[in-house]
């Protein structure tokens, strides 16, 4: 039987798009829901039109109450019954109780070589530390933010002219490899690390 996975996003969807679109054929696992905690993503549209199903817990309700916020995530999840879940630009911080519950079964996406760079504005620090490399990373998730085993990395040279937007759009290209050749490997139970150049 397939393995579920369920995919929360906050945007646009590109990474849930490659992952969507990843799960056919003998891949081991299928989409079975697309979650997001902001109404009306773009991504939420991205999955109705592959059939995926749908949902939203927006965040703004539940201000000052983050487990309450959890709680209402976990009920989602609960009906999809997901065996691993992926984060593919979700931009909500979980806090280490949400992330116990699904600790070994949750992926993130993150455009950096961690463990540099956790957190945000990731290419314009990449390009103020004048790296020469830069990349993308996903890892399982754990209670420390954007920490936790890396199962892969995909990287690229820092061109002279490269601005933190173009950086992103390339990085962002390397990420639809990296996360669907994660995700098949991991839903097959290989815990290996994956490098892309
Ligand atoms: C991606 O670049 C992803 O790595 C990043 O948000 C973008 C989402 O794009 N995630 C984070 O920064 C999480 N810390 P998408 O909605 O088109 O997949």
């Amino acid at each position: 039987m397939s393995a579920r996975v369920a995919i929360l996003i906050s945007g646009s969807g590109s990474n849930m798009v490659a992952l969507a679109d990843s799960m056919t054929g003998d891949h081991p696992a299928r989409p079975c829901l697309v979650l997001s905690n902001v109404p009306g993503a773009a991504g939420l549209a991205r999955a109705a039109e592959r059939g995926i199903p749908t949902a939203t817990v927006d965040h703004r309700p539940f201000r000052g109450d983050r487990a309450a916020f959890e709680d209402a995530l976990q009920a989602e999840l609960d009906r999809a019954t997901p065996d691993i879940v992926c984060l593919a630009g979700f931009m909500r911080v979980l806090t280490p109780a949400f992330v116990a519950r699904w600790q070994g079964r949750m992926l993130n996406i993150h455009p950096s070589l961690l463990p540099l760079y956790p957190g945000l504005d990731t290419h314009a620090r990449a390009l103020a530390a004048g790296d020469a490399e830069h990349g993308c990373t996903v890892h399982e998730v754990t209670a420390v933010l954007d920490h936790g085993p890396i199962l892969g990395q995909a990287r690229l040279r820092v061109l002279p002219q490269d601005t933190a937007q173009s950086l992103a759009t390339r990085v962002l290209a390397q990420e639809h490899r990296l996360y669907p050749a994660v995700l098949r490997r991991f839903a097959m139970g290989e815990r290996g690390r994956i490098d892309i150049a």
